[in-house]
């Protein structure tokens, strides 16, 4: 039998270790699932290659307090990602509450030893602040530390380089402990069987619902198909594309958003990619037949449904549009079906510089990599748990919601870029957003200057109602309305980060209608250029004309002249309005991409020491102040 550590009887993390003899815990915090897989990663081959067993742990699953209790005989080790604000992850909370407390508490580490890696994007302002945090806090309390705390930076897409340097430190380290390593032969995680079991069969055929990962909580709806009611194009411009849905939550009764709330969209693969994998895999026949995929180890948390089909799986469960790291030529070279597949995979594989030229020339999904790899023979030799542990799971993408849930509480509209990368090769690829084109298809938009959209099966067309659907969950959000309306409003945004302030000037402009004394309004919104991508530009000048001097709008294009005019340089001029109406205690919104905000921020901080004649620490404490009182929020992604 498999149990993973979901399954735990126990939530105290050093009586679990003892009771099966774990030499490690390896505890994940995370959401996106890249801390969840480098702790598959680094389980698997503290395994194979030095026979130990680790605990693979969702920190969630365990009272933060019996971390204190693990015995000196065995250590921990901790992936940390930070998001945002510089906040932890959902299941990170327990223990970035309890680390809070270590201090007060007086609680004592001295037995715990452990190392820590963080994931964060130093593009953000409070890059990896909880690993600092929580490190700090350890080692304050006593803990040792085995390996000084190392960092995975995401800016430059090198967070898989950063953690297989970090992943070569721990090795180092587990021989200095004396761990002696073997030479690794291929373990598989997962036993994959074909079968025509009719018990099996039936229940296969059920239909995919949903993710195996995902699961409802207070923050997170269930997943839902939801019809598109209606689409339009905001502007085609290029290789950019705009465009706005709206989804009908008519029928899914228990399914509701607010204002400012977020929609995680779940793709699905495009055919051609899933038909590339297949050929290459040469199971194009086996599509459709019945597999049961069942974890082989311990602490294996199943990735897939079962029972299933590949062709449910490579659709569904599994990324297989993502680029392949580096790791990956390395591990696929035993399986290669010639010599020169093999010498191709090492030769790239070994060598940092060649990965990095050949990845900027062309894109390099798990299927193109086999046929590029190989061009004639497929790949008989592959096992089908190597494809599962190595391609990502499929994950949700999220969007701020573009309409108010006052105006519209059962229909919440998306406004999604969708950009499609054209890499020159060879072989020429093309790179698409796999979600926003995902969207794009199950709008009824035809591609107009887009090079060559994927095509996505009829899957997300509702075939009983004659229209698209696309699957997707409400997050809730904390970037929220103040309750008085008369409170004065800043928003700031560039590109699509426009889409909540859409919302939040409709809801205005509703209460407006009905006689609500309404606040001030500073908007600041900046886009290339106002002929291309000046989106919902009548709204805008909808709600000007009808809100008059209620509504300041202050406009940055950065492409209309020779110079560069950014929304940071327009909140630079008008500071002092800024100010003024901080002071009058004004709530200010930031949403767009994390680099816009954070010069937002540094602007804006600029402003108040001199405006205010602060010091840089003085300075902090006013703007933590502001962000405490819930006075100054950011949405922001990378
Ligand atoms: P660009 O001409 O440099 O691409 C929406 O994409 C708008 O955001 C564009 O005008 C884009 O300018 C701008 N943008 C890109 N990076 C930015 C940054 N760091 N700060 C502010 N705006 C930025």
């Amino acid at each position: 039998g498999t149990t993973n550590s979901r399954a735990a009887s126990t939530r105290n993390i050093a009586e679990r270790l003892e009771k099966h003899k774990n030499e490690l815990v390896i505890f994940w915090g995370s959401q996106s699932g890249t801390s969840e897989r480098f702790a598959e990663t680094l389980g698997r081959e503290c395994s194979t290659r030095f026979g130990l067993r680790a605990l693979i742990a969702d920190l969630s699953d365990y009272d933060a307090g019996s971390i204190a209790s693990i015995s000196h005989s065995r250590f921990a080790v901790f992936l940390l990602s930070t998001y945002g604000e510089g906040d932890p992850s959902d299941n990170t909370t327990g223990l970035w509450d309890w680390v809070k407390r270590l201090d007060s508490d007086k609680v004592s580490l001295a037995g715990l030893r452990y190392i820590a890696l963080g994931l964060g994007n130093s593009k953000y302002k409070y890059y990896n602040h909880v690993l600092d945090v929580i490190t700090s806090a350890f080692d304050a309390a006593g803990a040792t530390a085995l390996l000084p705390r190392a960092r995975c930076d995401d800016a430059s897409g090198g967070t898989e380089e950063d953690f297989q340097a970090w992943k070569e430190d721990v090795f180092a380290m587990l021989r200095s402990m004396g761990h002696e390593e073997r030479s690794a032969e291929y373990q598989p995680s997962f036993e994959v069987q074909f079968t025509d079991d009719p018990g099996l069969v039936d229940s296969a055929g059920a239909g995919h619902k949903g993710s195996v990962h995902y699961q409802p909580s207070s923050t997170c709806s269930a997943i839902v198909s939801l019809p598109v009611k209606s689409s339009k194009d905001l502007f085609t411009a290029g290789d950019r594309n705009c465009v706005h849905l709206e989804l009908d939550l008519a029928g899914s009764p228990d399914v509701h958003y607010k204002t400012g709330d977020h929609i995680g969209v779940w793709p699905v693969n495009p055919a051609e990619e899933i038909d590339r994998l297949l050929d290459a895999l040469g199971l194009q026949e086996k599509r459709n037949e019945v597999v049961t995929v069942a974890a082989l180890r311990d602490n294996t948390k199943p990735k897939v449904s079962s029972p299933t089909t590949l062709e449910s799986i490579f659709r569904y469960d599994l990324d297989i549009c993502g680029p392949v790291s580096r790791q990956v030529f390395l591990e696929l070279a035993r399986f290669a079906p010639c010599t020169e597949a093999k010498t191709m995979l090492l030769e790239v594989g070994r060598d940092r510089e060649k990965y990095a030229q050949l990845t900027s020339k062309t894109h390099i999904t798990f299927a193109r990599l086999l046929q590029l790899a190989s061009p004639s023979l497929n790949w008989p030799n592959l096992p089908l748990s190597f494809v599962i542990e190595t391609l990502l799971p499929l994950q949700p993408r999220y969007y701020s919601i573009s309409s108010s849930s006052v105006i519209s509480p059962r229909c919440a509209a998306i406004t999604a870029l969708v950009v499609n990368k054209h890499l020159p090769g060879p072989p020429a690829a093309t790179v698409h957003g796999l979600t926003s084109n995902y969207l794009f298809s199950a709008s009824n938009l035809t591609a107009r200057s887009l090079i060559a959209p994927p095509t996505f099966n009829q899957t997300s067309r509702d075939p009983g109602l004659g229209r698209s659907s696309i699957r997707a969950h409400i997050r809730k959000s904390k970037f929220k309305l103040p309750i008085t309306s008369s409170t004065p409003l800043i928003l700031i945004c560039a590109g699509t980060g426009f889409a909540p302030f859409r919302a939040f000037l409709a809801e205005r402009l509703k209460l407006a209608t009905i006689g609500k004394p309404i606040g001030k309004m500073l908007v600041f919104f900046g886009c290339r250029h106002p002929d291309t991508d000046y989106i919902y530009r009548d709204e805008l000048e909808h709600a000007k004309e009808r809100l008059y001097d209620k509504l300041e709008l202050y406009t940055a294009f950065s492409r209309e002249s020779e110079e560069k005019v950014y929304v940071q340089d327009r909140v630079a001029q008008h500071a002092a309005r800024v100010l003024e109406l901080l002071d009058a205690g004004a709530s200010m919104y930031i949403c767009g991409k994390a680099s816009m905000a954070r010069e937002v921020d540094m602007r804006i901080e600029a402003a108040v020491k001199v405006a205010k004649g602060l010091e840089e620490a003085e300075m902090k404490a006013w703007t933590d102040a502001l962000k405490k009182r819930g006075k100054w929020k950011a949405d922001v992604w990378g």
